[in-house]
């Protein structure tokens, strides 16, 4: 028994010195703190920092005098911000007619005005003389967009993309020992999307450090893994680079842990022999016994470890969280995960968030996929863009697949290596299922361009990730031609008329359904209002390519073949106002709204999407001065059958029809509409009823411990109650916020599509006005400890305080 004891604690160091080597090896530092952030401007230099005025900045290396750009620039002046930043967000709306303003949400932003279309960053850093030898990169996970970036007034490149990340091995140019200052100018007055896009260094920025013999950055390690009975095969890909100045002989290896980095296999140790400037690829196998599969359910992650060691040191160490699991695209069958055929209840989403515009918090991303999962949610497609990181650890933690899109079909140099960098960056993703090479690209996917390009974008993602496949969404309809005829899965989007010709004539091609639905709802109002541009929150309206959610979910039941697919949207979004314009500024297309607040149809899907007891009444009970007309009731559940009954007194009882829903007209009286439905034999009880006036005003938060590293976020919904305790649904008082402690509000909503109100506010003057009785607050913690409190008050109203530790 000793000597096992023993073993174990050996066993248990061992794997403890191989971790605190890999920390010590290779850094990966937040660099999200310390900002200076001013407005320049895109076609006046002298509101510009002087850039672009004969000062040489491209004629001479190292030239930065007079601009923004120098190291001595007095940014005294510019406002302090930690990232992430979206500056965009905090702009007043602007009505003007344009295509691109209305499609961006009528912010004022791009060449019509050039005053805001220019944000210009600035980072003070230093860097010990002692840790001169080493490499330094700095890595950018998203700016928007057409950024050029300087380091001690250096030119260190310049990144066109709004959404991949980039990096920048900046050793050359380090002031070891003294002061070095970063500067960002990006450049958002084009636009890449038909959606809010935001502007600025809105995600996560990082220094990173290693050894001049490394894994590289992007793409060094791959992990992934073949089931073989109840076994995995893990192959772990690395690629090594000699950045030093003479050649370089080492050794590399991997081992693979479980979550809590206890070491379950071991690979060899191979030889490495790398001139100078060379790079190589090594690749291992380790048989992984027992594996544990990754799932929805039960989304487990293993490790990798890769370890380069010379002279009996280890000089880098990079950590790859992977998972196990089988992906089938079936012509016939469908999609299965681990051999589990399944439909895909799909979402797609853009990156855009109540109150903090592109710049969400990692704590909101984790926030969003919950509030997926529990509708019943099992796939994510970012549209129309690479996704931050952060979004893919929430997915690969939390158990969501993801299909991960580039921003264009495109294969030439900029998309070409668009593509390439997010296959490289994110092949290791547990919850990645499927690549998408573009949407709806209408000059070019039915036409013999589109198929070349398409062709070159399959088969470089077959080069550097062979275990997935590739699809594109196409709204082409029953059409062959182009990227459909090279493409692997064929994506319809919507034109679901043209599925079962298609599938005929092609038996042989996988169909998914990359976009679905795009039904328009606003919450909580159930009439149609053309002056305030709201649409009726029940699954009704849509734009003439869409379908209503249950059109969309019922032709998916009926077909085997047909993988399912992702309803537009989630969550709405800034900009794309349909099926009105402004004063509407944010698109109706959610299955939640702006902040996350579940609508009508929501329901709709978790009664079908889940196994939970679902049951729920539609409108609320509250319409004062309708008494005796008629009220449109809908009733979504998946019980067996509903009985509504008004103040107590029966309105008949149906049968629930399978992927429908259940309506009612009746006459309006105050009091209590209840629901009794029976689900196997089981009692299901639901009701809404006419509540008073609101008396309080009540906050409930995501969570009440925050972490005080400066990133930890809480999501603080805000409600009115009455009386008797009651949420007032129709609630519309104007609530102020007061926020003490070591924390900040980064963020106010209410989920209103036709809300101008702002959603950053100044300090002490933090507020939103409920709409449909619900607004939200985000905060976000500061780096010191202690007490925080948020205070929700209203005129007239009972506040409510909320304690954080
Ligand atoms: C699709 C498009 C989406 C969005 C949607 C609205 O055609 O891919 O980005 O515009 O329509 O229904």
């Amino acid at each position: 028994m000793k000597i096992f004891k023993i073993t174990i604690i050996l066993c248990l160091l061992g794997s403890l010195t191989l971790f605190a080597q890999a920390i010590k090896t290779r850094t990966h530092t937040n660099f999200d703190e310390g900002w200076k952030f001013a407005l320049g401007h895109a076609t006046d230099y002298t509101r510009d920092f002087n850039y672009g005025n004969g000062n040489n900045l491209f004629a001479k290396s190292g030239e930065s005098a007079g601009t923004a750009i120098a190291i001595d620039f007095n940014d005294k002046q510019w406002t302090n911000i930690r990232l992430p930043h979206d500056w965009v967000v905090g702009l007043p709306f602007k009505y003007i007619k344009n295509d691109d303003i209305d499609s961006h949400g009528y912010k004022p932003v791009g060449m019509l005005f050039p005053e805001n279309s220019i944000g210009w960053y600035r980072k003070s850093f230093d860097i010990a003389s002692v840790d001169s030898g080493k490499r330094f990169e700095i890595q950018f996970d998203g700016i928007y967009r057409d950024s050029k970036i300087w380091l001690n007034g250096y030119y260190i490149g310049g990144h066109f993309s709004g959404y991949n990340s980039v990096t920048f091995d900046i050793t050359d140019f380090i002031r070891f020992g003294k002061k070095n200052v970063l500067v960002v100018r990006a450049d958002a007055t084009e636009f890449e999307g038909w959606f809010y896009e935001g502007g600025g260094i809105y995600r996560h920025t990082w220094l990173n450090t290693y050894d001049n013999l490394h894994f590289k950055s992007n793409g060094g390690v791959f992990a992934h893994a073949a089931v073989e009975d109840k076994d995995a095969r893990v192959t772990i890909e690395t690629n090594i680079e000699n950045r030093g100045i003479k050649g370089a002989t080492a050794t590399v290896y991997n081992y693979v842990t479980d979550r809590n980095g206890k070491v379950l296999a071991k690979g060899k140790e191979m030889p490495l022999d790398l001139a100078v400037r060379k790079d190589i690829k090594i690749s291992d196998n380790i048989l992984l016994r027992n594996a544990h599969l990754w799932d929805l359910n039960d989304p487990y992650l293993y490790k990798a470890v890769s370890v380069i060691k010379q002279n009996g040191r280890t000089i880098d160490s990079m950590q790859t969280r992977f998972g196990v699991r089988t992906f089938t695209f079936d012509s016939k069958t469908g999609f299965a995960l681990n051999g589990r055929k399944m439909k895909i209840q799909g979402v797609s989403c853009h990156q855009d968030h109540a109150g903090v515009g592109s710049a969400l918090p990692d704590e909101l991303q984790f926030y969003r996929i919950k509030l997926l999962k529990e509708m019943g949610v099992n796939a994510y497609r970012a549209t129309h863009n690479p996704p931050t990181p952060e979004l893919l650890d929430a997915c690969d933690s939390l158990g969501m697949l993801v299909m991960d899109e580039t921003r264009l079909l495109n294969s030439g140099k900029e998309y070409e290596d668009q593509f390439r960098d997010l296959i490289l960056r994110d092949r290791n993703h547990a919850s990645v299922f499927s690549w998408s090479i573009g949407n709806e690209e209408y000059v070019t996917q039915h036409t013999d361009i589109g198929k070349r390009i398409a062709q070159n974008q399959v088969l470089l993602q077959q080069e550097l990730d062979p275990t997935r496949i590739s699809t594109y969404a196409a709204n082409m309809g029953n059409y062959f031609k182009g990227a459909n005829e090279v493409i692997p899965v064929r994506g319809f989007n919507y034109n679901l008329g043209g599925l079962d010709g298609y599938h005929a004539a092609h038996p042989d091609q996988p169909i998914i359904g990359t976009e679905v639905a795009s039904t328009v709802t606003t919450r909580s109002i159930f009439t149609k209002d053309t002056v305030r541009a709201y649409v009726p929150d029940y699954d009704l309206t849509f734009p003439s390519w869409a379908s209503t959610a249950e059109t969309w979910w019922k032709i998916t039941q009926d077909r085997p073949w047909f993988m399912g697919g992702f309803a537009w949207t989630g969550f709405d979004y800034r900009g794309e106002p349909t099926p009105y314009r402004w004063p509407n500024v944010n698109s109706h297309f959610g299955i939640m709204d702006m902040c996350g607040f579940p609508k009508t149809v929501y329901y709709y899907y978790q009664a079908w999407w889940t196994d939970k007891d679902v049951l729920h009444i539609a409108p609320h009970w509250n319409w004062k001065g309708k008494e005796g007309q008629p009220i449109e009731v809908w009733v979504n559940s998946n019980a067996d059958d509903v009985e509504l009954k008004l103040n107590g007194k029966s309105l008949g009882k149906k049968d629930m029809p399978r992927n429908g829903h259940l309506i009612w007209t009746i006459n309006y009286q105050p009091g209590v509409l209840s629901a009794i439905a029976h689900k196997k034999g089981r009692v299901i009880k639901a009701k809404v009823e006419t509540t008073l006036s609101p008396v309080s005003i009540k906050l409930i938060p995501s969570k009440i411990k925050l972490m005080h590293d400066g990133q930890d976020a809480v999501i603080v919904n805000v409600i009115a109650l009455d009386a008797k305790g009651r949420e007032v649904p129709d609630a519309a008082n104007m609530v102020q916020f007061d926020m003490q402690g070591s924390a900040e509000i980064i963020g106010v909503g209410n989920g209103d599509p036709s809300s101008h109100e702002a959603d950053k506010c100044s300090d002490g003057q933090w507020q939103r006005s409920l709409f449909g009785g619900k607004a939200q607050v985000i905060i976000r913690s500061l780096k010191s400890n202690g007490k925080i409190t948020l205070k929700g008050f209203s005129s007239g109203l009972k506040a409510d305080e909320v304690t954080f530790q």
